[in-house]
């Protein structure tokens, strides 16, 4: 094998940019020492900004964008690894300035390698992917900051997106009452299906009001959208509840006083699944694989071959997106 198909973000003449499909060398990937024959990737919002030139994510182009992958070792120098071993690698650099998870080769560092976790397929680990991992992240930091299930109603925001709709499936699994907050109200029937209790339009969550507080609602949030979606979501939290913050689909700045923090002592909980630590990044895999191992995960996916990649991606960008869209490469 010489040569390998792979997504390419490019950089056209007029300054737009666009996707394709291209064969390149194998000789191309960058120098190091764990080449994985990717078997499946999924989309995330990061590859959506990729793809479309955004700086803050890709600073060269063309570039292959693809933040999940998960296939077989091929070949490494890396003694943790050895070629036939089922791995998945996620966030770190992968996809933003490494060549990324949408082509049918990567070649990385081994400190971004996870092993497959038993109980877990290839493709069932890529239905997860980014999300899954965002989303266990987050509910980790929940837990640690006391939240249980009988203190009231977790919400999740960007519901129907990729993080959100995983987030819904593993509170729901783990006894949690969630609240889904939707843009897209012909996904209420879907979110319910995953286990949401209500459906709340994005008005009646969000908060653009001089209120410092609003009434006590929920003991906890997961946020994928920032701007005034957290500040609702942090004005109407219960006592010592906890907001967790992953995501800016609607803005990275979002209007605040210290009211929440100071006189209800809520907590906001700051989520980065690109770059924690390695052994909650395999710990949090194990529990994907075990005692978080959510029931139906196929509810979630929707299966793309490579050329497909171009139009979900815009469609990502549009909002207009459900569960997770995972990419077969094998
Ligand atoms: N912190 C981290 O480590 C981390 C990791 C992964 C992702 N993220 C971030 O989390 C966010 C979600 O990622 P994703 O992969 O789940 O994206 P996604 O699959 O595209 O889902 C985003 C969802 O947000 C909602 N939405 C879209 N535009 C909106 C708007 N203008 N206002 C309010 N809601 C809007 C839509 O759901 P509804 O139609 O149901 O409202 C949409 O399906 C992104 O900002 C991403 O960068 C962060």
């Amino acid at each position: 094998m010489t040569t390998y198909r792979a997504l390419q973000a490019v950089l056209n003449p007029d300054g737009t940019y666009g996707q394709l499909v291209a064969t390149l060398p194998i000789s191309q990937l960058p120098p190091h020492p764990v080449r994985v024959r990717v078997h499946w990737s999924a989309l995330n919002y990061k590859d959506a900004l990729s793809a479309s030139g955004h700086r803050g994510v890709t600073r060269q182009y063309p570039h292959t964008p693809g933040i999940d992958a998960a296939g077989i070792v091929e070949s490494s120098e890396d003694e943790r690894f050895k070629p036939g071993d089922q791995v998945i690698v996620t966030s770190h650099d992968l996809g933003m300035n490494t060549p990324g998870g949408l082509a049918e080769y990567i070649q990385v560092p081994g400190d971004w390698v996870v092993p497959l976790p038993e109980h877990l397929s290839l493709k069932d680990s890529m239905i997860l992917g980014t999300a899954g991992i965002t989303a266990a992240l987050a509910l980790h930091k929940l837990l640690r900051n006391g939240l249980e299930p009988e203190q009231g109603p977790v919400v999740v925001s960007g519901a129907s997106g990729g993080v959100g709709s995983v987030a819904i499936m593993l509170l729901a699994q783990l006894g949690y009452t969630v609240w889904a907050v939707s843009g897209s109200q012909d996904a209420y029937n879907w979110l319910t299906e995953l286990g949401a209790e209500r459906c709340l339009p994005r008005t009646e969550v969000s908060d653009h009001s001089s209120r410092p507080l609003l009434k006590s609602r929920w003991a906890g949030a997961i946020d994928t959208v920032g701007g005034e979606m957290l500040s609702g979501l942090l004005k109407a939290c219960r006592k010592e509840g906890s907001v967790a913050a992953c995501g800016l689909v609607a803005s990275a700045e979002f209007p605040a006083t210290v009211y929440p923090f100071i006189l209800n002592g809520v907590n906001l909980l700051g989520v980065d699944s690109a770059e924690f630590s390695a052994s909650l990044r395999q710990e949090l895999w194990r529990r994907l694989g075990s005692d978080w191992k959510i029931d139906g995960l196929d509810k979630l996916a929707t299966e793309l071959s490579l050329d497909q990649v171009p139009e979900a991606l815009q469609n990502m960008l549009n909002g207009s997106t459900r569960g997770r869209q995972i990419v077969s490469l094998a």
